[in-house]
């Protein structure tokens, strides 16, 4: 066995195969259904390295975010049950997540198409990668890995507002017919979902996935002299192109999350059929 088979032990290659070639069909006739893309994690596949990766990055990120993360977040976190001393067995959190909002967290092999990624938020399905970054590279990130999405975006999904927001999104989503709805509802997930600021008690707090799970990025957003940092205002994020591959220099910072509901459903509400 290689060493980058060793490193997906948590994944079984043959169920991951079929998984994607569900999502990469999904949507046309006869694929319709989720449920096909999800897989199953097995958690002994993990490594101790693997372990390690997580243990090294919660500890380095839970030291800085208790007076820096929306307190919305923090109390996710605690009420799904992130733990310091190791990566977080998916079935073990959905049954503290689920009675909460509804929401749970589905593994997926890696990449999945945009219509099904919305699919699953649509039905308060997050699709989950389970892989983690290697333990050298812990700072670096070039796609989502079980740090950015378990420990960055699921304890969100442990409030009721957001949790609304967020399936809201994957509905609308599914409505958007062209290449400008597309782009913006890109854009509104970026400078949120991924990218969030909130001001919380006279304080900037993140609550993005992007910034949560990054311990270079976070500081950046809420430090860096160079960063734009605009109240968050519906029109101005479907218009405000983003970047990928480095820090970002724009931000925007919602008043409360009750902000961020209201947006997205004056959004969907012009996505839906006449
Ligand atoms: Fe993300």
């Amino acid at each position: 066995m290689d060493s980058a088979s060793l490193n997906h032990a948590m994944i079984d290659d043959q169920e991951a195969q079929a998984a994607q070639t569900a999502a990469d069909a999904f949507g046309q006739p006869g694929h319709e259904s989720i449920e096909p893309m999800f897989i199953n994690q097995r958690y002994d596949g993990y490594t101790e390295d693997n372990q390690e990766a997580w243990r090294q990055l919660y500890a380095e990120q839970m030291a800085y975010l208790p007076e820096r993360a929306s307190q919305v977040y923090l109390d996710g976190a605690e009420a799904i049950g992130l733990k310091p001393d190791g990566i977080p067995n998916i079935e073990q959190l959905n049954a503290r997540l689920e009675p909460r909002t509804g929401w749970n967290s589905v593994p997926v092999p890696g990449y999945i198409p945009a219509k099904a990624f919305f699919a699953c938020l649509a039905a308060r399905r997050f699709p989950t990668t389970i892989v983690i970054r290697p333990l050298e590279r812990l700072d670096y990130l070039p796609e989502p890995d079980i740090f950015h999405d378990v420990f960055g975006h699921v304890p969100l999904h442990a409030d009721p507002v957001f949790a609304d927001f967020l399936q809201t999104y994957g509905q609308a989503a599914l409505h958007a017919t062209t290449d400008q709805q597309t782009e913006e509802l890109a854009r509104l997930f970026w400078f949120t979902v991924e990218f969030g600021l909130i001001q919380e008690d006279d304080r900037l707090k993140v609550y993005g996935s992007g910034l949560i799970s990054s311990p270079g990025e976070s500081r950046h957003a809420l430090e860096s002299p160079e960063v734009d940092r605009r109240p968050f205002d519906l029109e101005q994020v479907i218009a405000t192109p983003f970047e990928i591959d480095h820090y970002q220099p724009i931000l925007y910072v919602l008043d409360s999350f009750d902000q961020l509901r209201e947006a997205m459903l004056s959004y969907a509400g012009r996505l839906q059929p006449a």
